[in-house]
């Protein structure tokens, strides 16, 4: 087989057998061909598309590519989350806990990873004395024993999606729908999830920027998870402003710890118990997203999702009193209010703009190399829909810097303020199955 002939197979539109495609992938990854080829293919392949088949087989061929986790030796049906990312997403924190309370074995291998906060693990870090560096033995018996555990990233996982994103990152390949679907599959079967559910964000802070586009990532996902015997499905949500309040690590946790007692944000909540009951029900613990739901809240209402929360955190080493006194958390050492400079309604708040002014913070990493502060980050007291008067807050900074003046330009950036009726955005447009 040469390489040349599948680019031109591709360029004219044709399908890829199974084979042609482990060629490609194999290839790839062993160096045997080079990165001008598989640029000329990316290019093929985002004019072209693949069908579902080929999308499916090329998702294989890179889960095949390094190692497989085995999460055998946990009881139960494992259900994995992924969203495709937004500013200020406390889901995973929130639902770890609440799903585990009812039954559902959370067995989450999470990253650091880039971003304007830290990753799953950096954000629980702000728990004194949490740490994911547990084998593979105890994360096991504690997801047995528990029903949840975090572990860190470890092994050679999807070493062709690695090469293959950073490719697509310099030659202007990332946004295809097919490529994107695979590569987010690729790392969750690889990760050895039984079934997925899947939070696709549509929005001005998103990926995807429209409701069409959304779809299609979700269904080709969703079809991807379906063609190679993975339970899955996707919720559309909104990722027009950030999610919930808080954006920062330990903002967020104190943000996950008052949705768990039942009062947190309204969007942050509802979000939760949607892809809970989702979750619940690939689990099989439920048999309809209305029973989950149920079940979702009575764990809240009841307090044992928030015990849940405590024996997680202790079981990993972590300080479990913070949930009761979460203002043992890491804390910034000054607040600054921003206040809003005329009278209205809020219309717009920019998520990705918003997102940086926390990244200037510290919040989050603008490199590998780059350290978080735990400490720092912003809590919006205004969201889209809200009337604000000249003069009220709406956004709080945490900072441990008297000088934020980039900051609150950022803020001010971020914020449209109009004298027009506006409409809340929807938060759930839509499910996949
Ligand atoms: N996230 C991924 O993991 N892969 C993509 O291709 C795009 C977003
Ligand atoms: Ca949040």
């Amino acid at each position: 087989m040469r390489m040349v002939d599948l680019i031109e197979k591709k360029r004219d539109g044709k399908e890829l057998s199974q084979e042609e495609i482990n060629f490609i992938i194999e290839g790839y990854t062993n160096g045997s061909i080079p990165d001008y080829q598989m640029s000329a293919f990316q290019m093929a392949v985002f004019f072209q598309g693949m069908t579902p088949g080929e999308t499916a087989n090329f998702t294989m061929a890179m889960v095949k590519s390094g190692d497989q986790v085995d999460l055998s030796a946990i009881e139960g049906i494992k259900v994995d989350k992924h969203s495709t990312g937004g500013v200020g997403d406390t889901t995973t924190l929130v639902l770890a806990p609440l799903v585990a309370a009812v039954g559902v074995p959370v067995a989450k291998m999470s990253g650091r990873g880039l971003g304007h906060t830290g990753g799953t693990i950096d954000k629980l870090e702000s728990v004194d004395g949490f740490h994911t560096e547990i084998s593979d033995e105890q994360f096991y018996d504690l997801v047995n024993k528990n029903k949840v555990a975090v572990i860190g990233q470890s092994g050679n996982l999807t070493p062709a999606d690695k090469k293959i994103y950073g490719l697509r990152d310099v030659t202007a390949t990332v946004n295809s729908i097919p490529l994107i679907a695979s590569s987010i599959m690729s790392k969750k079967i690889a990760a050895g999830a039984d079934a997925i559910c899947l939070d696709v964000k549509v929005g001005a802070g998103a990926f995807m920027k429209n409701l069409e586009d959304a779809k299609e990532l979700a269904r080709t996902m969703v079809e991807i998870g379906k063609n190679v015997g993975r339970k899955t499905m996707a919720v559309i949500s909104d990722m027009n402003q950030p999610l919930g309040f808080a954006i920062g690590n330990a903002l967020e946790v104190k943000e996950a710890i008052d949705t768990l007692k039942g009062h947190g944000p309204r969007d942050l909540h509802e979000l939760c118990l949607t892809l809970g009951s989702h979750m619940v029900c690939l689990a099989e613990k439920a048999d309809t997203p209305e029973a989950a739901r149920a079940m979702l809240e009575e764990v809240i209402a009841n307090g044992k999702a928030l015990e849940k929360f405590k024996v997680f955190l202790a079981a990993q080493g972590g300080n479990a009193s913070v949930v009761d006194q979460p203002e043992k958390l890491p804390t910034a050492k000054y607040t600054f209010e921003v206040k809003a400079k005329v009278d209205g309604t809020v219309s717009e708040i920019e998520a990705d703009s918003i997102g940086t002014a926390a990244m200037l913070l510290g919040a989050g990493r603008a490199t590998k190399e780059s350290t978080i502060d735990l400490s720092v980050g912003l809590i919006l007291h205004k969201k889209i829909g809200d009337n604000v008067k000249k003069g009220e807050p709406i956004v709080t900074i945490h900072s441990n810097s008297e000088e934020n003046n980039e900051v609150i330009k950022r803020i001010y950036e971020s914020y449209s303020i109009t004298h027009e009726h506006v409409e809340r955005p929807t938060l759930i447009y839509d499910e996949i199955k």
